[in-house]
């Protein structure tokens, strides 16, 4: 057999996304990759005949040769980068002649490619397992939305009204509002009531599933495809309603694939030859000003419009105050099924400084204020000391903490020490809101702004109930 010319195996090490070191049996380095040079400031002439400690940091190739055992996948710093070394001794005709050391990723860019990719893969697998199986029914009718305002009155008047149609829908309000729920009860009270009701969240489908997701695709589309392929999320809403939540998440490709599907009312599945015609209703939400975004380009001008055929705008809680009261009850009744407990009850003054909050978080924030309550209570009666201390503590509120770019201070007196974690969640969650203010309410913005991931803030929103 032909042997491989010495410049070919130095190609091909080069070649490879390991970095390779071998040393005699004295721990003396007989060879090393130039590539791994690089990386360490060193050259193969300066390295190569020295003692292995001396040219990479933490290494253990010199307990390899004492041991002869392999130490695989091993984490090890080098210059500030952690890699993932392997140690192999080399025995030769049964003797042990010296060990072979290879690294991954000694080039940061390589690096950065694999966490990109392995990102992706990450919030695909997220995807997966957070998708909820649907029961594609809607759960709430208009009279679970608790609310005697005029101004809340008048909205459910105008939905109870347009449910019937089956015009396109866009409910606006802030976070919080209750627009999911709105979207059920329209459906509920709509003709379609007997097929199914999808919601698509819009913010949390990665951009590259978009399609396969919402059309589907054909058998053998692409390589992990199901057998069979697979039915899209339209086509499973045929007949019924497909509650586009958080549309102004959408990136402006899948706005455009989206509008073809609504011009056309048919979808083409991934990889499929034939068009599918599907009759939907579609309502949309979003807590975004999509008219700015329109102006500003981020979101299209022909979808607005046939998004926009009916406007519903939810009022924000604060200019409903007169329903707080009643809604709390009815989020206790929820939440004391949630826990186990009956009897729960407000004290005036209680109800007295939920109407005095201003509620950023509106009903969403309210609930969890209320579920706070709940398991911080020894008897039946909610009192202002189970309240969270920014709700209850007005005038303190402002010099207790401050925030500004990265610092933040926090000023208590002896009498406002409570646990850390909570004061920590309390800064951390005022940050959060600030930042989507700030960026009115775009999340994928929100959330470089705070120097985290998406998922990560995704999380956290969640957590806080910020969403
Ligand atoms: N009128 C209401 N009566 C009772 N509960 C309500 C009402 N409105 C909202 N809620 C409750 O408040 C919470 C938030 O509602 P929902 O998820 O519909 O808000 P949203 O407007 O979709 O928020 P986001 O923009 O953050 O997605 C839910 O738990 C819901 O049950
Ligand atoms: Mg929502």
């Amino acid at each position: 057999m032909k042997r491989l010319p010495f410049e070919w195996l130095e190609e091909i090490i080069r070649l490879s996304m390991e970095r390779i070191v071998v040393v005699d049996r004295d721990g003396i380095i007989a060879y090393i990759d130039d590539a791994y040079c690089d990386f360490l400031g060193t050259s193969m002439d300066k390295a190569i005949g020295l003692p292995v400690q001396e040219v990479i940091e933490n290494t253990r190739m010199h307990i390899v040769l004492e041991t002869g055992q392999r130490e695989i996948e091993n984490l090890q710093p080098i210059n500030g980068s952690v890699m993932i070394a392997n140690r192999y001794p080399i025995i030769i005709d049964g003797e042990l002649v010296g060990a072979l050391g290879t690294v991954m990723f000694p080039d940061p860019d390589n690096l950065r490619l694999y966490k990109n990719k392995m990102n992706k893969l990450m919030e695909e697998l997220n995807f997966y397992k957070n998708k909820s199986v649907n029961e594609l029914k809607s759960k709430y009718t208009f009279n679970d939305l608790v609310g005697k305002s005029a101004e809340f009155t008048t909205v459910k008047i105008l939905g109870e009204r347009v449910a019937g149609s089956d015009s396109s829908i866009l409910i606006t309000g802030e976070s919080g509002t209750g627009k999911e729920l709105f979207a059920h009860a329209i459906h509920h009270s709509s003709l379609r009531s007997e097929y199914p009701f999808v919601p698509i969240n819009c913010a949390s489908i990665p951009e590259s599933l978009f399609e396969s997701e919402l059309f589907g695709y054909a058998d053998g589309a692409f390589t992990g495809a199901k057998k069979g392929g697979k039915e899209g999320l339209l086509k499973v809403a045929n007949q019924g309603t497909v509650f586009l939540d958080e549309i102004g998440e959408l990136s402006l490709t899948s706005q455009s694939k989206l509008l073809r599907v609504l011009q056309e009312n048919e979808i083409q599945p991934v990889g499929g030859q034939k068009t599918e015609a599907v009759n939907l209703r579609i309502i949309a939400a979003t807590n975004r000003n999509l008219a700015k975004m329109v102006k500003e380009g981020t979101f299209r001008q022909d979808l607005f419009y046939r998004l926009n055929v009916i406007n519903i705008e939810l009022p924000p809680l604060r200019k409903r105050k007169e329903d707080i009261e009643a809604i709390s009850r009815s989020l206790l009744l929820k939440l004391e099924r949630k826990f186990y407990r009956n009897g729960t009850d407000l004290t005036p003054e209680v109800i007295k400084a939920l109407e005095a909050h201003n509620w950023p978080g509106n009903v969403r924030e309210l609930e969890n204020v209320l579920e706070r309550a709940i398991n911080v209570l020894d008897g039946n009666r909610i009192e202002l000391i189970h309240l969270p201390l920014y709700i209850t503590d007005k005038e303190v509120k402002p010099q207790n903490t401050s925030y500004s770019g990265n610092e933040v201070t926090v000023n208590l007196s002896s009498s406002h020490f409570r646990p850390l974690k909570e004061t920590i969640e309390e800064v951390e969650k005022k940050a959060i809101i600030q930042a989507m203010e700030l960026t009115s309410g775009n999340k994928l913005e929100a959330a470089k702004l705070l120097g985290i991931g998406k998922t990560s803030f995704y999380d956290k929103c969640r957590y806080y109930g910020i969403k």
